[in-house]
């Protein structure tokens, strides 16, 4: 049986299907052990950070469910990124009976409560969040469903059976447009404009890469949708700007407070803040590492720092000078955080 979580807070989860989706995707189906149920009950569009080891090195990613809470069994879906580690070895290595550490759910990618229109853009692995929410709308809601999914080539096209089946049993409220660039290019802003032309009102989901997510949002502001109305997931993180990084080489002194200790650590250039509270000996709290699970949130109260990445914390969040640590190098000479 699975133990409880750790200090750290991941819990060893029991695999217990794989299914293979396509050659570059694979579904794995976790099994919560029923005493940890409830900290891993999960909300459509949310997802898990797992901690593997690869080549004796302890890595963190995040994979969202494509499973609906609706439905019985917790799954997520990995599609290969090439030349990536953990996605790689996911696809490659994990068997029925593996145990993955996964911490809980986190995410705010999740469906508003409304009875409009539900419009979804998925580019590759980015249907994973999203097939997670159309299928929640569905069963529990009698929203209309919208879902424009685009893919390199047709055999690269995860889920392409069950979307069909869907599609079928509540033909009166889901449509599904697949894009394939290898027929049509890339998705451009007319392709995006003429799918959402019609719509009332509505939410809109978007997830995929980069680039796709760029246009498609671009789109949808330009034809007058409320920038509330507009929700994003992004997979990957931007690189660092050179200009971030150089401002950390000003910095001397960190302070940092955690659960009611005060300590001043020397700050080595580069490192984020979380890095540097680690270093000074303090079990600062984490878990994607990517900075969009937002657990390694703290207050600045003096000095500032700048995020690289930020998918958790809302722009007042942000104003009132939390960030996230995970995400955050100092740019001023000394810098005070504090864990509350
Ligand atoms: C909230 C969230 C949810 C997510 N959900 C999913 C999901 O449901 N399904 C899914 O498949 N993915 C999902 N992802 C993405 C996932 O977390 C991983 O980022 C992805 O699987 C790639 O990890 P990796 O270890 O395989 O690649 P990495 O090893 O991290 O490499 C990523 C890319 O960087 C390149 N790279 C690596 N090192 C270097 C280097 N030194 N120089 C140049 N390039 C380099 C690699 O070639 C690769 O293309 C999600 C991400 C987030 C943040
Ligand atoms: S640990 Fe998830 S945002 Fe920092």
């Amino acid at each position: 049986m699975a133990e409880s979580n750790g200090d750290d807070g991941f819990a060893p989860l029991r695999v217990k299907r794989v299914v293979r989706e396509t050659s570059d995707a694979v579904s794995l189906v976790l099994d919560v052990p029923a005493h940890c149920s409830a900290q891993y009950r999960y909300r459509a569009g949310q997802f898990l950070t797992l901690r593997v080891t690869v080549d004796g090195q302890d890595l963190r990613r995040c994979y969202s469910m494509s499973s609906a809470p609706v439905e019985d069994d917790l799954q997520i879906t990995v599609k290969r990124d090439p030349g990536g580690v953990v996605s790689n070895w996911l696809n490659d290595t994990v068997s029925e009976g593996v145990e993955i550490h996964a911490a809980p759910p986190e995410g705010r990618f999740c469906l508003r409560d409304t009875d409009d229109e539900v419009v979804a853009f998925a580019g590759g692995s980015g249907i994973t969040p999203i097939m997670s929410l159309l299928r929640t709308a569905l069963a529990n809601s009698s929203r209309r469903v919208r879902l424009f999914y685009a893919n390199r080539s047709r055999d690269s096209v995860i889920f392409a059976a069950a979307l069909e089946r869907l599609a079928k049993e509540n033909a009166d409220r889901l449509t599904v447009a697949h894009h394939i660039d290898d027929d049509s290019g890339v998705v451009t802003p007319s392709a995006v404009g003429s799918f959402i032309s019609g719509a009332g009102a509505a939410d809109y989901y978007i997830c995929g890469p980069g680039p796709f997510m760029d246009t498609v949002e671009a789109a949808v502001l330009e034809s007058g949708v409320p920038r509330e109305r507009v929700h994003l997931e992004r997979f990957s993180i931007e690189p660092v700007p050179a200009d971030v990084a150089d401002a950390s080489g000003q910095t001397e002194e960190i302070v940092i407070e955690l659960d009611r200790k005060t300590v001043t650590a020397g700050y080595r250039a580069g490192n984020t803040l979380l890095q540097t509270a680690r270093i000074a000996g303090l079990r600062a709290p984490s878990s994607c590492e990517t900075g969009s699970c937002g657990t390694c949130m703290a207050r600045i109260v003096s000095g500032g720092a700048r995020m690289l990445n930020n998918d958790a914390l809302d722009d007042d969040e942000v104003a009132e000078g939390w960030v996230l640590t995970c995400q955050s190098l100092p740019t001023t000479r000394t810098v005070h955080v504090v864990y509350e």
